[in-house]
């Protein structure tokens, strides 16, 4: 098993990518605390600690870090991958939503950041930041989802080098679209769905989406002793679309 002994914090674990991360890191023997806003996590099993809540909210994120070095003392692996995307023409955008795209994508990682390092291991750890293509490339319409994923890179990229020293390895995992249930609901509300899917494919060079679970595969990769040598990497799993 790659992550036997591990102990693991995976934050938006209730749905899509975070569920898929869980259960592979449970398959490959992490001890599992789970994150989100929702009460209730259908996908939390008997031996994983669940604590709910906004990580918007330092005051949360210092109690789940508590509630983390009480219930595990030390913690191995953090999966940054809650967020949150709002779609709006930029001057059609308002303050209080660009700051809530903002705080959700970026600043509530950086609390996550702050708060866990701290609780690493002397031996080290391992940060996967999970951002988007639109961390690399802009869209119409996409553009403060955008700006948050792309200061997630910088984050991350910047972390890595001040918490070298520390072996305190941060990597992202920037997914393409994924066929996780909100994209796919979002697809469902098209006037001609099948239509509106087929174009979408059309723009990405494999022609599918990803699945939940080849996302997953990924940050399994950068958070186990398989990626030892690699800090400050953006890992693109979008089936070639950042290759143009
Ligand atoms: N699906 C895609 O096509 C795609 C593409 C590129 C990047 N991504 C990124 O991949 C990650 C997962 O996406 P997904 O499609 O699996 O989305 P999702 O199903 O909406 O999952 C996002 C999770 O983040 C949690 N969350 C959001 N804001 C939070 C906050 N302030 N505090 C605590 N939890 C919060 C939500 O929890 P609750 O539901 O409990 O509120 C939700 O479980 C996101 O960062 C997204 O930006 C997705």
């Amino acid at each position: 098993m790659r992550l036997e002994k591990v102990t693991a914090l995976v934050t938006g674990a209730g749905s899509g990518i975070g569920a898929a991360v869980s259960s592979h890191f449970r398959r490959e023997g992490a001890r599992l605390l789970l994150t989100g806003r929702r009460e209730r996590m259908d996908i939390v099993q008997p031996d994983d600690v669940y604590v709910s809540g906004d990580l918007n909210d330092e005051v949360f994120v210092a109690s789940l870090a508590e509630h983390a070095a009480g219930a595990f003392g030390s913690v191995d692996v953090v999966v940054i991958n809650h967020g949150l995307q709002a779609s709006s023409p930029l001057t059609e955008m308002a303050y209080d939503d660009a700051k809530n795209v903002l705080h959700s994508n970026l600043l509530s990682a950086f609390l996550v950041m702050k708060h866990f390092a701290p609780l690493m291991p002397a031996a080290g750890g391992s940060f996967v930041c999970v951002s988007s293509r639109l961390g690399m490339v802009g869209m119409p319409g996409e553009v403060l989802y955008s700006a948050a994923k792309g200061g997630l890179i910088m984050l991350a990229k910047g972390a890595a080098i001040e918490w070298a020293p520390r072996n305190i390895r941060v990597n992202v995992v920037a997914p393409g679209l994924t066929a996780t249930p909100i994209i796919e609901s979002a697809f469902r509300r098209r006037s001609d769905p099948e239509a509106y899917r087929r174009e979408r494919e059309s723009q990405i060079p494999l022609q599918r989406l990803a699945s939940p679970e080849e996302v997953a595969d990924a940050v399994l990769f950068l958070a186990s002793s398989e990626s030892s040598y690699i800090t400050g990497a953006v890992l693109p799993v979008d089936g070639g679309y950042t290759a143009f």
